[in-house]
């Protein structure tokens, strides 16, 4: 089976972490690149999180640094759920693997070409070293078919009651991707929060007993109690293995065509991602310029994750 070329661009990050693992497993991908940006927590943080995650997967893949910070807007972080090192205070092995100091979006598109347009992109950070690449090669679109991002909701928000944090924390940058020309399958909260794991399913998980599910245990113990204490249950959810385990088996999901705009000018809509699900609005253009998952089927998801962690 010929693997799919996959760059993934994360703010490293709990979830980010299992949708590294997951990434790093699952025998349809092929990761070709990694990338770092600003977003849970800093910079320093995420290109640390993410070095350490790939190493303890076992896997020689370069991670790449990008943006510390927004295109505009000030910088904030979400270390009040992610902790402030990003992985909900757990201390990884220091990854042994050359520093790279390429930035993000330069790597990005040099694997773009390389790989000649079959490569697909993954977004689940702030869209900052995602934009940067497509405003410094305006030819990206020629390379990159399809970009899966985790960020967004059709319908109500995470970080304020309109906006998802990755689009939240770099509105302008969403806008450019959105208008990129680059068809963006986008995986907001909309279906993101129907992918759970509960406190039960992260036991079961951990009693396989490796270092990936230690890390999956005690990274999720903020989400779990933060969940719990809003009256959303014992559950956490993994909203960056979407885009991830989509690649590997679109099946799971479904969804439909229609025109995203990201708000950047007003005060209660900024960085609200405006769905056009029905075509109301934009009726004279054929052409949607996104695809907005809506459905997932989890228990298939869940026993294909038993299967990833059960190989580490
Ligand atoms: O809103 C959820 C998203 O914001 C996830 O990507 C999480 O890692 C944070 O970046
Ligand atoms: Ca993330």
């Amino acid at each position: 089976m010929k693997k799919i070329p996959v760059w993934i661009d994360c703010d490293t990050g709990v979830d980010d972490s299992m949708a590294l693992m997951s990434a790093l497993r699952l025998e349809e991908l092929e990761v070709v690149g990694i990338s770092a940006v600003a977003g849970n927590v800093s910079l320093e943080n995420t290109f640390r999180n993410t070095r350490n995650v790939v190493a303890l997967a076992g896997s020689d893949v370069k991670v790449y640094p990008g943006a510390d910070r927004p295109w505009i807007k000030p910088y904030v972080d979400a270390s009040f759920f992610h902790g402030k090192d990003g992985l909900g205070g757990v201390i990884l092995k220091e990854s042994e693997a050359p520093i790279e100091t390429e930035h993000a979006w330069d790597a990005l598109y040099r694997a773009a070409k390389e790989y000649n347009g079959e490569m697909k992109v993954v977004a689940v950070g702030p869209l900052t070293n995602i934009a940067t690449a497509v405003a410094k090669y305006p030819d990206l679109p020629e390379y990159v078919s399809e970009i899966c991002i985790m960020g967004g909701a059709v319908i109500g928000g995470n970080t304020t009651p309109w906006s998802e944090f990755n689009i939240e924390c770099d509105p302008h940058a969403a806008q450019a991707v959105f208008k990129s020309g680059i068809h963006v399958v986008m995986f907001g909260l909309d279906v993101t929060m129907k992918a759970y794991l509960t406190g039960e399913e992260i036991a079961e998980l951990a009693s396989y007993g490796n270092e990936a599910v230690r890390l999956i245990e005690i990274a999720n113990r903020i989400g779990l109690d933060f969940n719990e204490s809003i009256g959303r249950g014992r559950i956490v959810h993994m909203h960056d293995s979407c885009p991830v385990l989509y690649l590997a088996h679109p099946e799971l999901f479904s969804g439909k065509r229609a025109n995203v705009h990201v708000e950047t000018r007003g005060f209660s809509s900024n960085g609200k991602t405006v769905t056009d699900l029905y075509s109301l609005f934009d009726t004279k253009s054929s052409a949607t310029n996104s695809t907005v998952m809506l459905e997932i089927d989890r228990e298939k998801v869940i026993d294909i994750m038993r299967e990833i962690f059960k190989k580490y």
